[in-house]
């Protein structure tokens, strides 16, 4: 066996990079273990290629999980801006596209590139093609079998992330860690992912490719962005938000006129007598859209020859146009993995376990998932540095 390291981050993703980097920094002798071939593939994948990598709007209320003030130390003490700070220090071009979220303007690979510099710059090691498959605590140390090899560290890092995409080699390695060691892990499910439509909505599966702005609802969760109409069902921004809190069996609702003030139907019917309901979807929304939501309205003739009362229930219904999704396309399309290793058993300033000391947990593998936009790779940031801070 080996001088022990200080620190094995298991998992060279986002968060593992990030936390080895600084450790490093602090003089730590630290060794990442990347079981894919090049470490941060999901960093290379994302935003299109672009690494949509924070968001200026980043605040604990844009994240999910179950205790809701778990993620407010590190984000409050590694900010959006701390880590752009980083990005310009290495001279990558970036641009905010919308809503906060910023991109590189050339490659993600910019962003592994910096990432591993800062690695580099620390004495950090990243070791790649090492599957991870056991782990054990003893005597305050931890050892890790990997290739046949046993290493061993006084700190333990589970940076592994969650399942999310196994294509991508993603595995739910975190969990069945946390549990060996005794930490709960709160139920893992798809996130930010497409929902299926079956029943009576598969007519809609008609509009495949038709977009629009509008506003998805679930419960009391409402999100405004572009809904995507697909082959299996609904999907675009709006829809891989509300995703995120989505349970089997909720309705979503859509509201496909979004900032209309109350009784704007009969307004337009006071202004526009002879146009029918049908025109008058037309000229708000992509036309196979209107045609589909006219032809279920079944209201068709002049406004004019409409009740008052039968204007406001079209307009009821198209504030709030009820699908129930029969599920979702699942982990092999979902960009994260909500759930996963309970707030309750970590220090919310430095990810480590409370009950087993030199054991630390960050990035995707907690449960603490945001928003679509950049707020995930901020929480991989924001965490790996503060379990950093403590190693
Ligand atoms: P991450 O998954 O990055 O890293 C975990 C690492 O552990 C992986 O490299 C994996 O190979 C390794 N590993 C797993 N098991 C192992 C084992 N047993 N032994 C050794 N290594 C092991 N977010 C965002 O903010 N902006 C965006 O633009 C996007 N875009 C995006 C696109 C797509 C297609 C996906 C799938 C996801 C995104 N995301 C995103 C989400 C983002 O990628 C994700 O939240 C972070 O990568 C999480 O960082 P982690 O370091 O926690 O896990």
């Amino acid at each position: 066996m080996t001088e022990p390291y200080d620190a094995i981050i298991l998992g060279g993703g986002a968060a593992g990079l990030m936390c080895a980097a600084i450790a490093g920094q602090r003089g730590r002798r630290v060794l990442v273990l990347e079981r894919a071939e090049q470490a941060g593939k999901k960093i290379l994948i994302s935003g299109g290629g672009r690494c949509n990598f924070t968001n200026l709007h980043t605040a604990p209320d844009r994240y999910l999980s179950a205790n809701p003030h778990f993620a407010k130390s590190a984000l409050s003490r590694y900010t959006a801006r701390v880590f752009l700070a980083l990005v310009e220090a290495h001279g990558i071009a970036w641009h905010e596209k919308t809503l906060g979220q910023l991109f590189c303007d050339g490659s993600a690979k910019q962003i592994v590139a910096m990432l591993l510099e800062e690695c580099a710059r620390g004495g950090a090691e990243v070791r790649c093609n090492v599957d991870v498959t056991a782990a054990n605590h003893a005597d305050g140390l931890f050892s890790i079998s990997a290739n046949g090899q046993t290493l061993s560290a006084r700190a333990l890092v589970i940076a592994t992330g969650g399942p999310s995409i196994p294509k991508m080699g993603a595995t739910g390695y975190a969990y069945e860690l946390a549990r060996q060691f005794g930490l709960k892990v709160v139920e893992p499910r798809p996130a930010l992912v497409p929902l299926t439509l079956g029943g009576e909505d598969v007519l809609f599966r008609d509009l495949s490719g038709v977009a629009a702005r509008v506003d998805a609802i679930c419960g009391k969760v409402r999100f405004h962005e572009a809904a995507l109409f697909t082959h299996r069902g609904l999907s675009g921004p709006a829809i891989l938000q509300i995703s995120s809190y989505w349970r089997p069996g909720d309705m979503v609702e859509i509201d496909f006129l979004p900032g209309r003030p109350r009784g704007w139907l009969r307004e337009t019917k006071r202004t526009a007598p002879r146009s029918t309901l049908r025109a008058v979807l037309k000229d708000a929304l992509p036309d196979r859209l209107a045609a589909t939501l006219a032809d279920r309205l079944g209201q068709e003739g002049e406004l004019q020859t409409m009740p008052d009362k039968a204007l406001d229930a079209a307009e009821a219904r198209l504030a709030r146009w009820p699908f129930c999704p029969n599920g979702s396309e699942g982990l092999a399309k979902a960009e994260v993995t909500s759930g996963g290793i309970s707030t309750a058993e970590l220090s919310s300033k430095t990810m480590e376990a409370k009950k087993v000391p030199g054991l630390y947990a960050i990035g995707e593998a907690v449960d603490v998932t945001g928003w679509l936009g950049g707020y995930n790779f901020q929480w991989a940031w924001s965490s790996g540095w503060a379990a950093a801070q403590a190693l």
